[in-house]
């Protein structure tokens, strides 16, 4: 059994699916907002799964700049490239690679984003500076991440809940990485310009929402681990959707902008 969580095909696809949610969707926007990206710029998008981030930032640098992802799941890359970039959208290239090894010259970009990928690496200081790095002087980074101790999610056996959590923490390398990424920022020598929650609640069951995805996730993810069966993971599941209106869930994302 892997440490990590692996994006084969089959979490990509459902990675794919939970990220087109109007949860992950406004998440976007407010990472685009953030970024507040103009015509022409070049951008970096790290860990680009399956790419909607880099096409929405393509079309708003339009045909003057150029978007590039990068990521080490080849089946990511196959569903990133088979987007069709909006009309007069910059160009955008997917290229296979690593965070801690960024196959790209110095001071290559205006700007770069990582979201949702720090947290899967293994050694953040090399992957910030390769950052910092591969950014021109002035260039930007926006950093997004969960913090799993933020999670509250209602159900009826709070017992096997904690233990389903417990279990599903194994699938990143820091579930609490942004309560240390100001320090590691920092050491990289980045300077922060902004910090900000982006809560997600979801209160009432709805299948067209990050959670419910989620939860598709975690079924699959912790059978085998904290002594939890397959069965007790499709219980787990079904005992929450059963719910209906009194179904709860909220989890805090937390973005950083740091300058080079
Ligand atoms: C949760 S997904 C987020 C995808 C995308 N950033 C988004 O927000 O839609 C995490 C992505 O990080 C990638 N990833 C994991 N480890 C990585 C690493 N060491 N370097 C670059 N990307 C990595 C995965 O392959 C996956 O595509």
């Amino acid at each position: 059994m892997s440490a990590t969580l692996q994006f084969d095909e089959e979490a990509s696809r459902r990675s794919e699916a939970t990220y087109m949610t109007p949860d992950v969707v406004e998440q976007r926007r407010a990472v685009r907002a953030a970024l507040a990206l103009g015509q022409g710029e070049k951008v970096l998008d790290i860990g680009s799964g399956p790419g909607l981030l880099a096409h929405e930032v393509a079309a708003e640098v339009g045909a003057s700049g150029s978007v590039t992802g990068i990521d080490p799941s080849e089946s990511m890359l196959t569903l990133a490239r088979r987007r069709r970039p909006p009309d007069g959208a910059a160009e955008i290239r997917f290229v296979a690679g690593d965070a801690c090894a960024l196959p790209f010259a110095d001071g290559s970009f205006d700007a770069a984003v990582a979201t949702q990928v720090y947290e899967y690496v293994q050694d953040l200081p090399a992957a910030l500076g390769e950052a910092f790095r591969v950014l021109r002087p002035g260039g930007r980074l926006l950093v997004l991440d969960t913090d799993w101790g933020s999670i509250v999610w209602h159900s009826r056996d709070a017992e096997r809940t904690r233990r389903v959590l417990t279990a599903w923490d194994e699938h990143l390398v820091d579930p609490y990485l942004p309560r240390r990424l100001t320090r590691l920022l920092s050491d990289a020598r980045f300077s922060l310009a902004r910090r900000e929650a982006i809560p997600l609640l979801n209160a009432g069951y709805d299948p067209n929402t990050f959670s419910a995805g989620l939860m598709g996730f975690i079924a699959k993810f912790v059978p085998g681990r904290q002594g939890l069966t397959e069965a007790d993971a499709h219980a787990w599941a079904e005992d929450l959707k059963a719910l209906g209106d009194d179904y709860f869930f909220s989890l805090n994302r937390y973005l950083f902008l740091a300058m080079r």
